[in-house]
């Protein structure tokens, strides 16, 4: 299989399993305990049907729309996601290029593997700098104020990831960060010589928005997991997030909200946004989808925040159905993640055309020509 076969964002789940040593495949592909929030995630958009409008007239429409403040040539935002040097040598680079060739929000973790300095002098595209608080207050400020100085547009502070999910496919392969060869596992890296040769030959890895503080070489490598529990400020509360949104003093969004009096809260600490999120199923195993949450979150907070749903996106309905439920956006991180493991830049560039191609369809087909024309009368729940 290689890249022209790829003609839906699950072709690049295959391929990517196909390139990637396993644990490293698992890692972006599983999820907590049962996985049965990862599945969920999906599977939720099926719950909803469209109700599409005919004879519209849509040979000229306008799928842009304007997202915490900044114009996106599409209702989607790439969420942050770590490590992403581990997944493809061209890691961050590659994604924030094919960002800003889609005019598309773009997502850097606080475990990125490229600095937000590098990102920001290299696109000119919307970047949101996602926060983890850890213990090391020191280490929180270094990362705000680096932000500034890079001129990001926006911080997300994600807020579901107080301890680690359990990762029991990780637990069974040993990832860490480093990736740690140990003798079960690195028969695993052995057979996948072209992202082995990658790894070890370019670049060393590097963790920079942490290295002032933490030094995430060889001899600290851990767990995901271990990495949460031991290095997270687990008293992180609304007090903390208003203080750091007071700190940062830009466009703030909290990730991983779920509840309605939690986006309520939101709201009364002065978000701009809020991105409905289980972590991709990645923490908390049985947490309902964002999906399903989409309504009643709606329902508390629309119109008073902007409404991101997150996660088990890989359609433009999936997109177009979050829309029509009251969502400013949809955002995620698999979605061009297997697509940066099976092929690089490349590989993103052309999974954000897949889903830039579907939601064009999908718009036209639903008979709007802008997405503010995407309406909840446009939805039959099952
Ligand atoms: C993530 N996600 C994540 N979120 C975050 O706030 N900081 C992070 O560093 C990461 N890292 C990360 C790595 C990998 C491999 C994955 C798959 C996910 C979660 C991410 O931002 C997003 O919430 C989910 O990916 C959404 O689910 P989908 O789109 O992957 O189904
Ligand atoms: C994860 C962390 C890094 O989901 O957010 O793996």
């Amino acid at each position: 299989m290689r890249l022209p076969d790829c003609h839906n964002i699950d072709d690049f789940r295959r391929l990517a399993k196909a390139r990637l040593p396993w644990p490293v495949f698992d890692y972006i592909d599983g999820a907590g305990d049962d996985e049965l929030t990862k599945a969920r995630n999906t599977a939720a958009y099926a719950s909803a049907d469209l109700v599409p409008n005919v004879l519209a007239g849509v040979e000229t429409i306008d799928t842009s729309c304007t997202i915490m403040g900044r114009k996106s040539a599409l209702p989607l935002v790439l969420s942050p996601t770590a490590l992403q040097r581990v997944f493809h040598w061209q890691g961050e680079r590659a994604v924030a290029r094919a960002a800003e060739k889609f005019g598309l929000w773009c997502g850097i973790s606080s475990l990125a593997t490229v600095s937000v300095e590098e990102i920001a002098d290299m696109i000119s595209t919307p970047k949101l700098f996602q926060l983890y608080v850890h213990k090391d207050k020191g280490l929180n400020a270094s990362m705000i104020e680096r932000c500034k100085a890079a001129k990001f547009d926006a911080i997300a502070l994600t807020v579901d990831t107080i301890v680690g999910g359990k990762r029991e496919r990780c637990l069974r392969s040993g990832f860490a960060s480093p990736p740690r060869f140990t003798p079960s596992s690195v028969l695993s890296y052995a057979t996948k010589p072209r992202w082995a040769l990658d790894y070890l030959l370019r670049e060393k890895f590097r963790m920079p928005m942490l290295e002032t503080h933490f030094q995430a070489d060889s001899r600290h490598s851990m767990s995901v997991g271990d990495y949460f529990t031991s290095m997270l400020d687990q008293n992180m509360d609304w007090d903390t997030a208003a203080r750091i949104r007071q700190d940062w003093g830009g466009i703030f969004c909290l990730k991983g909200v779920m509840s309605a009096g939690d986006a309520r809260r939101a709201v009364e600490i002065g978000a701009d946004a809020i991105m409905v999120s289980n972590h991709g199923g990645r923490q908390l195993d049985g947490s309902r989808s964002p999906f399903d949450q989409l309504r009643e979150i709606v329902d508390a907070v629309g119109g008073e925040i902007e409404i991101i749903c997150d996660g088990g996106v890989r359609r433009g309905t999936h997109v177009v159905k979050s829309l029509c439920a009251g969502a400013t956006a949809a955002s995620g991180g698999r979605l061009y993640l297997y697509a940066l493991a099976a092929a690089g830049q490349a590989g993103v560039e052309r999974a954000l055309e897949i889903m830039q191609d579907e939601i064009v369809r999908d718009m036209k087909l639903m008979g709007v020509t802008g997405t503010g024309q995407l309406v909840p009368d446009m939805l039959r729940w099952r």
